[in-house]
């Protein structure tokens, strides 16, 4: 098949910058990888970028195909070819390039090794002498977050990193659940600490992008999610992300209805919402906000105090709350985007692999 690629060239030592456009022949089960690999063998030798394993375990060849973050080796090529589509290929976002696709990963590094991303053991082992073996539900809770093979891609997409390169970021956070959720871990409490901190869990924007583009499937939003659940569960709730969320529930329990005039006294404290009185009172004047007193309840409140009754009955405290996005996950590794379409089904798979017969 034919394949047309643009590619983002970029030199740091000189800063020269420019969009090439190649065009060669490759094999119908060719992935993006592939394609860059005939680029560079046949046409034009000093392309730069990172690729090891070929096969989504090693995480190096994290790029950009249209503006999204990808594993270079899991993009199949096929149906871009056949579209007719000439994408465009760049470096990784919210990292320094370094050359044409390669991005500088020292700061990813950093990140990732202030988690203290081992484990900090402190379990009695059984005694029967054997192994201290971890119960399905403690891993269920962990089993996404082991699957990161630190390639960037959720970096790449991260909204508050954009705005804050010091923000802990999806990938180290979800290394960091991957321990917190660890009954065999003994520093829970120190960790929650840390990542409660400035530029820690309650900087994320829960813009989801991250969940979207990581290729492992580990949805780094959703353990960032449980890292608050956890931090809160450990009374570690010091920071305005964290009252914002203990009000939310508070609310939506006691009136079925977020009180959000309420809102702001609740999580930043008196003292600065007397300095934001004049604000308030435009909006309400507007009618953008209503009069915190007596407070709106919804006519079915009975039904969520009943769903906060369930949720204490069942004591999904902390990580255990938290519905995890798998489903979400599967439609976006499947491109299905309408509930009808059976994701397993004829087209849900790249053309050179379907038998002959199902066509
Ligand atoms: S959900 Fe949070 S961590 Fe994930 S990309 Fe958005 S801002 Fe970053
Ligand atoms: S969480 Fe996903 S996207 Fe982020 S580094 Fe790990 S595997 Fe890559
Ligand atoms: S080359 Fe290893 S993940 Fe793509």
């Amino acid at each position: 098949m034919q394949v047309a690629l643009k590619v983002w060239r970029y030199d740091a030592a000189t800063g020269d910058r420019a969009l090439r456009e190649y065009e060669i022949d490759a094999p119908e089960e060719a992935t993006l990888l592939d394609c860059l690999d005939i680029v560079k063998d046949k046409v034009d030798g000093t392309l730069a970028y990172r690729k090891s394993c070929r096969m989504m375990i090693c995480g190096s060849c994290g790029m950009r195909m249209d503006g999204a973050a990808v594993l270079a080796c899991k993009v199949r090529m096929y149906d871009v070819a056949q579209a007719g589509q000439v994408p465009v290929i760049s470096a990784m976002g919210n990292l320094p390039i370094v050359r044409d696709l390669v991005v500088d990963m020292d700061p990813f590094w950093d990140k990732f090794k202030a988690m203290k991303p081992y484990l900090q053991p402190g379990y009695d082992r059984p005694e029967d002498g054997r192994e201290y073996r971890i119960t399905q539900p403690r891993m269920d809770a962990i089993k996404k977050e082991a699957l990161c093979i630190n390639c960037g891609c959720c970096v790449s997409e991260c909204n508050a990193m954009e705005s804050d390169p010091e923000f802990l970021g999806p990938q180290a956070l979800a290394k960091g659940m991957r321990f917190v959720g660890d009954p065999r871990d003994a520093a829970t409490v120190e960790r929650l600490e840390q990542y409660s901190g400035e530029h820690g869990i309650w900087e994320c924007t829960r813009c989801f992008f991250c969940n979207e583009r990581c290729p492992k499937g580990v949805d780094p939003r959703d353990a960032i999610a449980k890292l608050g659940a956890e931090a809160i569960k450990n009374g570690i709730d010091r920071d305005m992300g964290a009252k914002h969320a203990k009000w939310f529930v508070r609310s939506s329990e006691t009136t079925g209805w977020l009180r959000e005039t309420e809102l702001v006294p609740k999580t930043q404290g008196i003292v600065s919402s007397v300095k934001q009185m004049k604000f308030a009172m435009n909006l309400i004047s507007h009618n953008k906000a209503g009069l915190a007193f007596p407070p709106h309840v919804a006519k079915d409140v009975g039904e969520a105090r009943q769903l906060h009754k369930i949720v204490r009955e069942q004591d999904r405290q902390g990580a255990f709350g938290h519905i995890q996005g798998e489903r979400a996950l599967a439609k976006l590794a499947h491109g299905v985007h309408d509930e009808g379409r059976d994701p397993y089904g004829p087209g849900s798979f790249p053309k050179p692999y379907l038998p002959e017969d199902t066509e």
